[in-house]
């Protein structure tokens, strides 16, 4: 997507030097900074550290390290030490092990001097099949948001709710939930998006209200809290979220909150609907609240908030008395009941194993 003038991806090696390249998410909207990944730690903070996030990107961010760990060092061991290193910085999205799986299994039958040869290429075609499949999601997604559009009153913009940021700066371009919205503002149909301020990191006011100012696309802020009375009062159309994973029965693990709001839309009778890239799917999980480790991160995060002072720099703030733990699960799980459908890169489907199975025939089955 665009900044300013010109066109980014969130992760790209850069043409001069060779290095993998990132735009490091925790100064936005404030700043904009690029930075190069260089050694296996760099990888690995950056992960773990949220420089990047969302599940796509984190996936494609592992791939490329993976790339560079086989120029340094091509052997046996030092990928399963990469392998293990980088699949320890997440526990939730799945699309981290994906792209880990991917590289290994590609590289594993290899011998060593192809190794950096075929993992860089690799690493590449994981980000171009993110891009595809992202635009794909939109493409389909875009017919839900017509059909909404041709029940309102004309020019009257279809309202939608949206948790977290499952936009271009979480997968490598387009972004999941977002990539229909881009369509449907493509495609001339009015849209106006509700974007949840999502505590404690607060990637929506930070990053989605960031994004679609950048694209020109009418927004409000609101606070966690105020989507159900929306519903109620009938601004809201549908909803449309991200997910870190999705097990093959149709339950969606989510940026924590996502589940408050798959509750309020299914009182309200509001449709639910969640962009899910099929790398997202966890094939070998059934239950995801019994099966999904959920990521318990610091508890500064709930107890500090980070914003930009009125002399411009960003800072930290502590909102909570001094000694007060802050306790911070970093995702819950909708159950597959709550939500109105499954936008894929194939297509939509129920959220439910039939459905799944439906779309990728392939897959279902597999433990
Ligand atoms: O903790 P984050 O910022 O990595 O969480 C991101 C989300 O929860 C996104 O909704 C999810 O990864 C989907 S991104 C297309």
């Amino acid at each position: 997507m665009k900044v300013g003038d010109k066109h980014y991806r969130s992760i790209w090696v850069n043409d001069e030097t060779g290095r993998v390249q990132i735009i490091d998410q925790r100064w936005l909207p404030h700043e904009f900074r690029v930075v190069d990944l260089v050694t296996r730690a760099d990888f690995a903070d950056a992960i773990r550290d949220m420089w990047v996030r969302g599940a796509p990107l984190i996936g494609a961010t592992a791939a490329h390290a993976i790339a560079e760990e086989m120029k340094r060092d091509p052997s046996d061991a030092n990928l399963d030490e990469a392998w293990e290193e980088l699949n320890a910085t997440r526990p939730t999205a799945i699309n981290l092990r994906w792209a880990l799986d991917e590289m290994r299994n590609l590289l594993r039958p290899l011998p060593e001097s192809e190794r950096a040869e075929a993992a860089h290429r690799r690493a590449l075609e994981i980000c171009d099949e993110d891009v595809e499949t992202n635009r794909m999601i939109g493409v389909h997604g875009l017919e839900i948001i017509r059909e909404i559009a041709a029940r309102k009153k004309p020019g009257e913009p279809v309202n939608i709710l949206t948790h977290c940021n499952a936009g271009w700066l979480a997968t490598v371009d387009w972004g999941t939930a977002t990539s229909p919205m881009y369509h449907a503002v493509e495609a001339g149909i009015p849209i106006h998006v509700w974007v949840d301020e999502t505590r404690p990191r607060n990637q929506g006011a930070l990053l989605t209200a960031w994004e679609m100012n950048s694209h020109g696309i009418p927004h409000h802020l609101i606070v966690d809290n105020a989507g159900g009375h929306l519903m109620q009062h009938g601004a809201v159309d549908m909803v449309i979220v991200g997910t870190d994973r999705t097990t093959a029965r149709g339950d969606v693990c989510n940026k924590i909150g996502t589940y408050l709001k798959a509750l309020a839309a299914h009182d309200n009778g509001v449709p639910f609907y969640v962009a899910l890239p099929s790398p997202t799917i966890d094939w070998t999980v059934q239950d995801g609240i019994a099966e999904i480790p959920i990521e318990e991160r610091d508890g500064r995060e709930v107890t500090h908030v980070q914003g930009r002072l009125a002399d411009g720099t960003v800072s930290d703030v502590q909102i909570s008395p001094d000694g007060t733990p802050g306790g911070n699960p970093a995702f819950d799980v909708t159950p597959a009941r709550l939500v109105t459908g499954l936008i894929t890169e194939r297509g939509i489907c129920e959220a439910s194993a039939e459905g799944l199975a439906g779309l990728f025939p392939e897959r279902a089955g597999a433990s």
